[in-house]
């Protein structure tokens, strides 16, 4: 998709194609981050880009501990964190700590497409379960994916695709669920809850925590999408300060963390976002972007669940394959992705954390297509 995308800019000019594919965030980062990397880089102490312990800056942790137990019932102390190389580094630290070859960790879909490679580095095989129509969890179709091997449940709220945040309601069910098959196994399975566009939600809607639902938790985030800092590279996973086994769990994360290569999280941005856990981007910029489209796309026809955080919109496609109807919006030089590679035939994602040009220019074209599809 990106090397078409490339092609078509030079053979159509870049104002001329409309690039929807990418999670990579077009707001630049709050005015505060260039301002704490300038009192960062002045600062005169030493050993401060040396070798650290591997789960990342005590201070650092400390922070982030402090954030988390304002925002959630348990309180956290430092050994609960450890600072990874963004979202995806610390989903792998977690599944590596935890995952025996032929373990089953349940995906509930449409999923965000890194997962199923994030299993296979570690062996683990992807159980990937329905949710219902509107994208909430479906318990019953998870109740039905649990077995004896069931290591864990990935979770991802607010959803890459589909912008949905799974509510109090569904993840008390889904802790239910996971204690009564933990006692049963006789052995915990996992909660763990990818959330990265935590802070990007529109409409006051709260995004409940699972620290505050299910003892045997993860949440792992990064400061990618709300801080717009992608190419940074620096993220957090916690764990819940009740877990059994927590301390062989942390030191399990802490050795992966070496042991996949990352050794600890950049070092820069470690001291950085310490001081930065309250910053977000403008949310109410992505809000606008989304009230654009979402009002647009209804009006030409399409047919979706209005998204209430991250910033995707994973609508219908009006042709069953999926893929075709993406190669269709191409010849419009419009750019999204199947909704097949996320476990959601059918439909197509967009990516509209893209400037409001981007959006306009494309209206026409997403307008003429669904047009020639009902012909
Ligand atoms: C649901 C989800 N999880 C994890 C990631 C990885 O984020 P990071 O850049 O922090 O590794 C992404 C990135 O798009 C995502 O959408």
């Amino acid at each position: 998709m990106f090397e078409e995308g490339e092609e078509r800019k030079i053979r159509f000019g870049a104002e001329n194609v409309f690039d929807f594919s990418l999670g990579n965030p077009n707001l630049e980062p709050p005015p505060r981050f260039k301002q704490v990397l300038g009192e960062l880089i002045n600062d005169p102490a030493e050993g401060r880009h040396a070798y650290m312990p591997n789960a990342g800056f005590p201070e650092t942790r400390q922070t982030v501990a402090d954030y988390l137990t304002r925002f959630n019932q348990p309180t956290f102390t430092p050994e609960e964190i450890v600072m990874t190389v963004g979202a995806g580094g610390g989903l792998n630290v977690v599944l590596k700590t935890l995952l025996d070859p032929g373990d089953e960790v349940i995906i509930p879909k449409p999923y965000f497409v890194e997962y199923n490679f994030y299993l296979e580095n570690h062996q683990g095989i992807p159980k990937v379960v329905p949710t219902k129509q509107d994208f909430s969890l479906d318990i019953d179709a998870i109740e039905r994916a649990v077995t004896k091997k069931t290591k864990a449940i990935l979770i991802n709220s607010p959803n890459n695709p589909t912008g949905r945040i799974y509510r109090v309601g569904e993840l008390e069910q889904l802790a239910d669920l996971l204690s009564r098959y933990s006692r049963k196994h006789k052995k915990p399975i996992y909660l763990i809850s990818d959330e990265p566009y935590r802070k990007i939600v529109y409409d006051n809607i709260i995004v409940p925590s699972v620290f505050d639902v299910y003892s045997e938790s993860f949440v792992v985030t990064s400061f990618s999408k709300d801080l717009s800092l992608p190419g940074e590279r620096i993220g957090y996973v916690a764990v819940h300060p009740d877990m059994s086994d927590k301390k062989m769990v942390i030191a399990g994360m802490v050795f992966s963390n070496r042991i996949l290569g990352y050794v600890n999280a950049p070092a820069f941005m470690q001291r950085a976002i310490s001081r930065l856990l309250e910053e977000s981007i403008e949310i109410s910029v992505y809000q606008n972007k989304r009230n654009m489209l979402c009002s647009a796309l209804a009006s030409f026809g399409y047919d979706f669940v209005k998204p209430e955080g991250a910033f995707y919109l994973f609508p219908r496609t009006p042709d069953k394959d999926d893929v075709a109807f993406v190669t269709t919006l191409q010849e419009e030089n419009i750019l999204t992705v199947p909704g097949s590679g996320f476990g959601g035939p059918g439909h197509f994602r967009i990516a509209y954390c893209v400037s409001d040009a981007v959006i306009q220019g494309a209206l026409p074209g997403f307008k003429k297509v669904i047009e020639n599809y009902r012909k």
